[in-house]
């Protein structure tokens, strides 16, 4: 008997056809996705927002993790599509060289839904929707909060260094975009080095152990691009004989649990958040885009900042 491509006709279920016409069984949704790795706090706490949604919503999750490579992302989309999954899924690492296997899964006609992380491709119907923060506005609010702060400083130029994501990653590019923006025009504060600390606590304690060596007490502010990176350089500037969060002003982003136990250390002056609990709306999409229901293009999380003030009233309240 002849099957024709299933047709979905709404929730966790999935229908195949018959040529007939008649309905043949119901099954679960089947997503793919492809995670970037495990690289900080905040991904750990997107993979279990994301595995604890597919159970909640009855969708069945095939779930792939690419350990920071584009490669390995591309391989199991791939595999998702020999697979004939109802959606794809995937959180890409870095921002350019997608079109290929996007135009694969258009044409194995699989819709894919980006999370957390944007792509750069001139044709925007490879993919329906794209669910996560702004980063631009995240880097903006990190500049807004340094330029406050600078207003109140005695100093007469504070000398900044940053340590960037991983690079050519969306929200690497976006936050340091948003920040410069947010800072231009300020003639107190100074970026004087920046490079990439890869999101990781390892890299990020490294990165700063060498700006420390370089500039010693000359700097005056770090701006992580994620808290994993800003508490990795907690601890570089603490053996140094420094006192972060006082000797260093330190801006940061994600607001995960460790940056808020670091704020009422006092060692971590603000943290901008960044949402990983995106779960439940991209099983909302999958379902909806899978039931030919219409579905936004942009889905944008709503976020806050929190500066150390806040942080013991808020903490018991952070999920993640
Ligand atoms: O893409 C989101 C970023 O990726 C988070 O800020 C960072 O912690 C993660 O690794």
């Amino acid at each position: 008997m002849t099957v024709t491509r299933r047709t979905i006709l709404g929730g966790a279920f999935a229908f195949a056809f018959a040529a007939s016409g008649s309905v043949l069984a119901a099954k679960p949704l089947v997503m793919g996705f492809s995670q970037v790795g495990a690289e900080s706090e905040w991904r750990s706490a997107n993979t279990a927002s994301i595995k604890d949604a597919a159970k909640q919503a009855g969708v069945t999750l095939k779930f792939a993790d690419a350990q920071q490579k584009q490669e390995n992302q591309v391989k199991a989309i791939r595999s998702f599509i020999a697979q004939r999954v109802d959606v794809i899924a995937f959180s890409p690492v870095v921002e350019t060289g997608w079109e290929t296997v996007l135009r694969e899964a258009k044409a194995a006609r699989i819709p894919v839904i980006l999370t957390d992380r944007a792509v750069k491709v001139a044709d925007k119907s490879l993919y329906v929707t794209l669910i996560g923060s702004d980063f631009v506005e995240e880097g903006r609010r990190a500049g807004r909060w340094l330029a406050d702060y600078a207003a109140t400083s005695n100093k007469a130029v504070l000398n900044v260094v940053e340590l960037q994501g991983t690079v050519g990653s969306a929200p690497a590019l976006d936050r340091k975009a948003g920040f410069e923006e947010a800072i231009k025009g300020n003639a107190k504060l100074k970026v004087i080095r920046t490079q990439t600390g890869e999101f990781t606590r390892a890299k990020g304690k490294e990165v700063m152990e060498a700006f420390l060596k370089a500039h010693g007490k000359d700097i005056n502010v770090l701006y992580a691009h994620n808290d994993d990176m800003a508490i990795g350089a907690i601890q570089a500037i603490e053996e140094a004989g420094l006192k972060p969060g006082k000797d260093i002003i330190i801006v940061s982003i994600d607001g995960v649990k460790g940056a808020f136990q670091a704020m009422i250390a006092g060692k971590l002056n603000v943290s901008v958040e960044c949402s990983p609990l995106l779960g439940p709306q991209l099983m909302k999409a999958a379902q909806d885009v899978v039931a030919g229901k219409p579905v936004a293009p942009r889905i944008v999380t709503e976020e806050r900042v929190f500066p150390a003030e806040v942080a013991a009233k808020e903490l018991p309240n952070r999920k993640y």
